[in-house]
């Protein structure tokens, strides 16, 4: 193990058995190892196994450099010979595709998510907020997991707006699957030793299995959809209806990736966002207390609306602290195609950088008190953000989430009308530990008793 001073001209970097122990360990944070790393040795970190070298990045310099500037030398992971990560389970969907392909997908999906299309999607999602709720209803003092809740929510949402289906019929199993998807796919990012999948390992059979599980449940989706007579306007019918290049409709393989994909991506990020805003809540008294007040002023009980939102002014603020304190997505990777240097480094072909958003949300030189969990920092007055790139939680360049409108208005959405009726109390004894799957999650879920106000 070393931390490298000696080589001037490589980054510092981390090596060998202590590096696969940090990654390997179910104990350690791993993103407070990197922040300690990044406060003794600078932005740019070096980390090598065997033969592969990954590289954290936590500048946001370098962010613009790797994410908007050189794309031509960052590209896609989904680009390496061997398919590792979300591409595991979403096949070539956006997500996973780059170039030509890329350009045609981002095109073909963009136009469901605009502003206004998006906003029409605000009657569902207050339909799923209220189911939440009917279903707490019963179990007031209860303890329950939030990030079970906001799973099982966000799903429903993405379900009735997408797809047009109530996910009831769906939820045991997409709530028995996806959690062994997602971490299969997550291990495999970070344990190179993985063996390779069609190796008969109890590991792998259960992934296959459950892979296999949520095909058939997007098969039937996609069947169910062909055979129906009605018109519905939803991302389903828009990919029946879809083209390729060559003026054939798209292959129901293709339209399986993409549905897996913003079936996926569309419920995760948001569930874990909105868990962490409950557990944020809960910490912070006098923000809960803010923003009760200003629920009540504005909604005076009832129901929200969309043009509502725009006077929840507080609320949106603490909307985007948990944001930049708990992003999310914490790192997005990239493959490096061609030789190049970062902040005066070589950096090899071949090996793959990870931005790290959570890092740069935490950088001292760009936030004022950066550990400390305050909302006012998002007031226009407040000139605490001291870098265009500084604040992230989306992404940035030509691959920024395309769900970014949707999951602001769903977070804003739920928290409306939620908290003017529970608020979610942590269990005492329970230590929230996070981890990166493919998200930032609190391990062990967050068991909370809900309060009725
Ligand atoms: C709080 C919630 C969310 C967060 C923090 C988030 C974050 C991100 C980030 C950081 C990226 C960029 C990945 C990269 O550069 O490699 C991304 C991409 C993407 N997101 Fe989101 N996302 C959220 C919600 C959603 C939702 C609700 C949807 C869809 C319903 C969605 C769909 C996508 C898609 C399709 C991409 C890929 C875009 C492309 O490659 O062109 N996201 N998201």
């Amino acid at each position: 193990m070393w931390f490298n001073r000696t080589h001037p001209r490589q980054a510092p970097g981390l090596s060998g058995l202590k590096l696969l122990g940090h990654l390997l360990s179910d104990r350690r944070d791993l993103l407070a190892i990197l922040q300690q790393y990044q406060q003794d040795y600078g932005d740019l970190l070096r980390f090598s196994l065997g033969p592969k070298t990954v590289y954290v990045a936590g500048h946001p310099e370098m962010a613009e450099q790797i994410l908007i500037r050189d794309l031509e030398t960052f590209g896609s992971l989904s680009q390496q010979a061997k398919p590792v990560g979300l591409a595991l389970i979403l096949g070539k969907s956006l997500l996973q595709s780059y170039g030509e392909d890329w350009k045609r997908q981002r095109q073909m999906l963009q136009s469901l998510f605009h502003k206004r299309r998006v906003e029409i999607m605000t009657t569902h999602m207050i339909a799923a907020g209220e189911q939440l709720l009917q279903r707490w209803h019963s179990r007031p003092g209860e303890v329950i997991d939030v990030l079970e809740e906001m799973v099982s929510v966000a799903l429903d949402i993405v379900c009735r707006t997408l797809f047009s289906v109530d996910v009831t019929t769906h939820l045991d199993t997409l709530r028995t699957v996806l959690p062994i998807l997602i971490e299969h796919a997550a291990t495999s990012l970070k344990n190179p030793l993985l063996p390779p999948l069609n190796w008969p390992t109890p590991r792998n059979r259960r992934f296959k299995q459950a892979l296999q599980t949520l095909d058939d449940m997007i098969y039937r989706l996609i069947r169910q959809r062909q055979m129906g007579s009605e018109s519905t306007k939803d991302l389903l019918s828009h990919l029946l209806q879809t083209q390729d290049e060559n003026g054939e409709p798209l292959s129901q393989q293709s339209i399986r990736d993409q549905v897996a994909t913003l079936l996926g991506v569309g419920h995760e990020t948001t569930a874990t966002a909105m868990t962490w805003l409950w557990y944020a809540l809960d910490q912070h008294p006098l923000v809960l207390q803010r923003v009760q007040q200003e629920l009540a002023t504005v909604l005076a009980g009832r129901l929200p609306t969309l043009e509502d939102l725009p006077q929840l002014i507080y609320t949106r603020q603490v909307v985007d602290e948990v944001l930049r304190h708990y992003p999310a997505v914490p790192l997005v990777a990239r493959l490096v195609l061609r030789d190049t240097e970062i902040n005066g480094y070589p950096i090899l072909a071949g090996s793959t950088v990870f931005v790290s958003f959570y890092h740069i949300h935490h950088h001292p030189d760009f936030w004022s008190q950066p550990e400390q969990f305050w909302p006012e920092r998002f007031a226009a007055t407040e000139a605490s953000v001291k870098h265009r790139y500084a604040y992230l939680p989306f992404g940035i360049g030509p691959r920024i989430c395309l769900g970014n409108h949707f999951a602001l208005l769903e977070m804003l959405i739920l928290l409306a009308q939620i908290v003017p009726r529970y608020s979610l109390k942590l269990m005492p004894n329970h230590l929230v530990k996070r981890e990166i799957t493919i998200t930032m999650r609190p391990r062990h879920g967050l068991p909370m008793r809900l309060c009725p106000c």
